[in-house]
């Protein structure tokens, strides 16, 4: 069962993204140096807004690359505090916690123990023919590597969220200069989970090297709206 911090924000960016857009998931990020940057809140792990993947979590993910400033900063802290304006409903959520990246930087073996726990949910998963390319590869991944049905695979999680990205945002990945301008998948090869993308392959897999996902668990959400209401949750 979902933790009430978690159904009232959901319930509420929600409510958000049908009167404003998809800019109601631009969180703040602040990291323990201090150091501040716009993020976008991509999902709860292991979920999606329109597909079910067969899993849910309260921990929130975001998308970003290993080479930036914030990986070098959480491998020496990884406390963190989120503060994220919805401005159709006029509410501040203010959340901290601990950030796990994931896969973990090649010196740091201590932070793949440190993933938060992510469940099978009681929702079965959306049938094939209607999956985004990004579930598509979830399960795809799982599949073929013979993944425990019981168990949740981060790895399965981050391909996701690689397929999700548009195309010119996953291009940005890339480390050969000039980028390229987009990088397209057409297909998610059921033999081995992975992405296809027949006139930029290569671009791809490399790109696919430097794309990391911030997991995110909660400690405490401060709420507060413009009405005047204030609310504390503690996990
Ligand atoms: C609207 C908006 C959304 C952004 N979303 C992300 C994001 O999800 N992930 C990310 O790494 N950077 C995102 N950025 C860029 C960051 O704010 C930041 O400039 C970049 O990640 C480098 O930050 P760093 O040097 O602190 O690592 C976004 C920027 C804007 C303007």
């Amino acid at each position: 069962m979902s933790a009430h911090w978690k159904s009232f924000l959901w319930a509420q960016l929600q409510k958000n993204i049908q009167k404003q857009g998809l800019s109601s998931c631009y969180m703040a990020l602040a990291l323990a140096t201090p150091s501040v940057r716009t993020v976008v809140f991509r999902s709860f792990a292991g979920e999606h807004h329109r597909d079910s993947l067969g899993w849910t979590s309260d921990a929130l993910v975001v998308t970003t690359d290993r080479r930036s400033r914030k990986c070098k900063e959480l491998q020496h802290d990884r406390r963190y505090e989120v503060c994220w304006y919805m401005d159709g409903t006029g509410e501040q959520f203010r959340l901290k916690g601990s950030v796990a990246i994931y896969p973990p930087p090649q010196q740091d073996s201590s932070s793949s123990s440190m993933m938060p726990s992510v469940n099978p949910s009681n929702i079965a998963p959306t049938s094939p023919s209607q999956q985004s390319l990004g579930t598509q590869a979830f399960m795809a991944y799982r599949q073929s590597h013979g993944i425990d049905p019981h168990v949740f695979d981060w790895e399965a999680e981050r391909r996701r969220h690689f397929g999700l990205l548009d195309d010119a945002l996953r291009a940005t990945f890339a480390s050969s200069q000039p980028k390229p301008a987009a990088l397209p998948i057409t297909a998610v090869d059921p033999l081995t989970g992975w992405y296809v993308s027949p006139d930029h392959q290569a671009a791809l897999d490399d790109a696919y090297t430097n794309f990391v996902i911030l997991v995110m668990t909660v400690k405490e959400m401060d709420y507060v709206s413009l009405e005047g209401a204030h609310e504390i949750y503690t996990v």
